[in-house]
């Protein structure tokens, strides 16, 4: 297969087909306008691909996911975040010795400029803390140079400096003192020590919960071309330093359609559940076109069968949980709103399988982080695939600025007429 064909208004035109390493087939059409005037039309993107990445590898009919041509349930399976970050962003596995330096170099960045403290003063005591992340990124560019030089140590400085923002959005909420990073935790630890600690008392981080961070870090890390990834290569298209670029992917990861999604899950359980539990209605109710209301934490884009970082998710809850020795209701109406939705024709015909977000809610609330972090914790989980597809970018030697076209439905050409004034 060299070549694809269109034959618009009776004249043909001829395309060069683009093959992936996994067999994916392209329509190139970047001629297409230049040859024939005419545009291709995909509102939402679907059938669009935006760009070549060797990064993260998604098949959505048979529920597969690798990154770097790793399956997620192996690295998933005893691998540590801070190492995945390393193969997302560097594109191998590190040496030994890079590793250590890479840990290393990740844990002596994590603190934030003393006089960044003041902006947290700033915001009210119920901000949402997406809204503090994101601007709280972007202000980290006013500190660091965005200098070729200094991409690496700044794609540094942003994995180490998020946890430690994210930690302080938390402390800042509930007025508490920040509690400063530790360079001999790992990163989940680390974070969660920030969370949790106070100066009066030592804090433990109790190794389940390090396991289970890790293991939701890692099942976050990548996803290709979702809509934050998207949003950090079309701002970082322009140019816009990484700080810009990855902040701007963090507002795109707060809608409730996207990473907000957890959130929400949450909420619509707790809803359940206070509504006496009767998940049936609530099912009917997603099936009804009359109401605009959607069962958070199902669906996706992509895929089709099943999403496998919510199969992972669910055992991690169950095993998470029970050794927790927490006993949540959420768990049962989500278990419950999983089986019945899975042989209810609505879903099946759509294809609509729990996602990411289904199950990570009710492990993050067993760990005793409040509901408004949860996004927060997907952001700190997609940074090294924010900074992997925004080096990937920024190294493509063809890099143009993203740039899409539109079909006009608006007046056409008429003459202005001044609004006379009484
Ligand atoms: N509940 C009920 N119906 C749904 C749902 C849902 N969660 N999701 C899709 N549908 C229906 C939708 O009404 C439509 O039906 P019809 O064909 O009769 O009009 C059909 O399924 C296709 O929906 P769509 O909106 O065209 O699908 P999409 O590919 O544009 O959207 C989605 C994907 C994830 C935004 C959507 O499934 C959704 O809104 N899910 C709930 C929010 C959610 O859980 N988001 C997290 C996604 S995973 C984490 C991430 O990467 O962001």
């Amino acid at each position: 297969m060299k070549q694809a064909k269109l034959t618009l208004e009776g004249k043909e035109y001829e395309f060069p087909i683009v093959i992936g390493t996994e067999g994916e087939v392209g329509i190139d059409i970047g001629a297409l306008r230049q040859n024939s005037g005419a545009i291709t039309f995909d509102p939402g993107y679907g059938n669009t691909g935006s760009c070549r990445s060797a990064i993260t590898f998604i098949d959505g009919e048979q529920g597969i996911l690798r990154y770097r041509g790793y399956p997620i349930e192996e690295l998933a399976n005893g691998m540590r975040f801070t190492d995945v970050c390393y193969l997302l962003i560097h594109g191998h596995l590190p040496s030994p010795e890079q590793l250590s330096e890479w840990r290393h170099q990740l844990n002596h960045h994590s603190l934030i400029h003393e006089d960044m403290k003041k902006f947290f003063e700033g915001y009210p005591p119920n901000a949402h803390p997406m809204a503090i992340l994101s601007s709280m990124i972007g202000s980290l560019a006013t500190y660091y140079p965005d200098e070729e030089a200094l991409f690496d140590l700044n794609m540094i400085r942003l994995l180490a400096k998020t946890k430690t923002i994210a930690a302080f959005s938390y402390k800042k909420s509930i007025g508490q003192a920040y509690v400063y990073p530790r360079n001999d935790l790992t990163y989940s630890s680390d974070f969660l020590h920030m969370m949790f600690a106070v100066p009066a008392e030592p804090y433990g981080v109790p190794k389940v919960l390090d396991n289970a961070l890790n293991l939701l870090l890692i099942l976050h890390a990548d996803h290709e071309q979702n809509c934050s990834t998207s949003t950090v290569r079309m701002v970082g298209s322009s140019g816009a330093n990484l700080f810009a670029s990855i902040a701007s992917g963090v507002c795109a990861l707060w809608g409730p359609l996207h990473g907000g999604a957890n959130q929400e899950v949450i909420q619509m359980l707790e809803q359940i559940r206070d509504d006496g539990g009767d998940y049936n209605k609530y099912v009917d109710l997603a099936k009804d076109k009359t109401s605009d209301f959607r069962l958070m934490g199902f669906g996706h884009r992509v895929y089709k069968n099943f999403d496998p970082r919510a199969l992972i998710l669910k055992k991690a809850a169950d095993d998470v949980l029970n050794e927790l020795g927490v006993n949540d209701p959420l768990l049962e109406i989500a278990k419950n709103l999983e089986e019945i939705t899975l042989k209810d024709e609505f879903f099946i015909e759509r294809k609509l399988y729990p996602n990411v977000d289904f199950y990570s809610g009710i492990i993050y609330r067993a760990m005793g982080l409040p509901t408004e972090m949860f996004t927060v914790m997907f952001a700190l989980g997609r940074m090294p695939g924010w900074i992997a597809q925004w080096k990937e970018m920024r190294e493509e030697p063809s890099g143009r600025i993203n740039r899409p076209r539109q079909i006009y439905v608006g007046e056409q050409k008429r003459s202005y007429v001044p609004v006379k004034e009484r």
